[in-house]
């Protein structure tokens, strides 16, 4: 997957120290770090979600990774502790960036390494199914009272970056990946998305509508495949 390579790349170039993934949910960014980071001291991955994190510690097995509840807008970590800090996928999870970023530039030291992935929407086409059917689970998700935003657009995400005034900072992107749902299991998994997804918000006045978008999104998987969305990497030093 191209942009993937890279991430890697440039992960086996950081020496992690005291490494915090913000809104980690199942750990899969942490352990992403654990495995490819040059070498790190500790990997702490914090969420608001409980049952994400009992998902994560289930999961990812690595030495000195550890996961905690905690709010990314009240960081309970000393300032200038943190020599490497991550957030992936999580910008439009959050029902505000602002306190995340100010406790992200509090706790990071001067020169630490800060790194953000994420998924983004076109301005300027129409979006791929991915995206789509992402949009169509944070309108569920937001229905049931959790908060997802639709994605950011690439510029959204790097204009709200540039404002930690990061130096050395590369920016790639991981390239849209077209996956033919070629595998029955893949298959099956996506129509039982279809099937039960809708019924968190049943009785909702919305649940009719959102089932029917589900529909015409599961007849155009059938016939297109699954094009994911594109993620931009943001990558540089406090
Ligand atoms: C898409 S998931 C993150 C995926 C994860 N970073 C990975 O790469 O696998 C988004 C997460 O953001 C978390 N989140 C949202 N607001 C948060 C906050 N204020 N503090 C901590 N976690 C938060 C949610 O609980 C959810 O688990």
């Amino acid at each position: 997957m191209p942009g993937s390579e890279t991430l890697n790349q440039r992960l086996h170039e950081i020496s992690g120290g005291t490494v915090l993934d913000i809104a980690t949910g199942k750990g899969d960014f942490a352990a992403r770090m654990a495995e490819n980071l040059r070498d790190y001291d500790h990997i702490l991955g914090i969420d608001l979600q409980h049952d994400r994190l009992v998902q994560a510690v289930a999961k990812h097995d690595y030495a000195n990774l550890s996961f905690v509840r905690m709010d990314a807008s009240r960081i309970a970590l000393a300032d200038r502790s943190v020599d490497t800090l991550a957030m992936a996928y999580s910008f439009h999870h959050m029902d505000d960036v602002a306190p995340t970023f100010r406790e992200i530039k509090r706790v990071t030291r001067p020169g630490a390494a800060i790194m953000f992935v994420e998924c983004y929407r076109y301005d300027d086409r129409d979006q791929p199914i991915g995206v789509q059917l992402h949009h169509w689970w944070a309108a569920i998700d937001r229905r049931a009272g959790v908060t997802h935003n639709d994605t950011w657009t690439r510029a959204e995400i790097l204009e709200r970056v540039n404002q930690l005034n990061l130096s050395d900072m590369t920016v790639f992107d991981i390239d849209l990946v077209q996956d033919e749902l070629d595998s029955a299991e893949e298959r099956e998994q996506i129509e039982r998305v279809f099937d039960e997804y809708p019924h968190r918000i049943a009785g909702h006045p919305d649940y009719e509508r959102l089932k029917e978008e589900g529909e015409r999104l599961r007849q155009a998987l059938r016939e297109q495949g699954l094009s994911w969305s594109p993620d931009v990497v943001i990558i540089g030093r406090r």
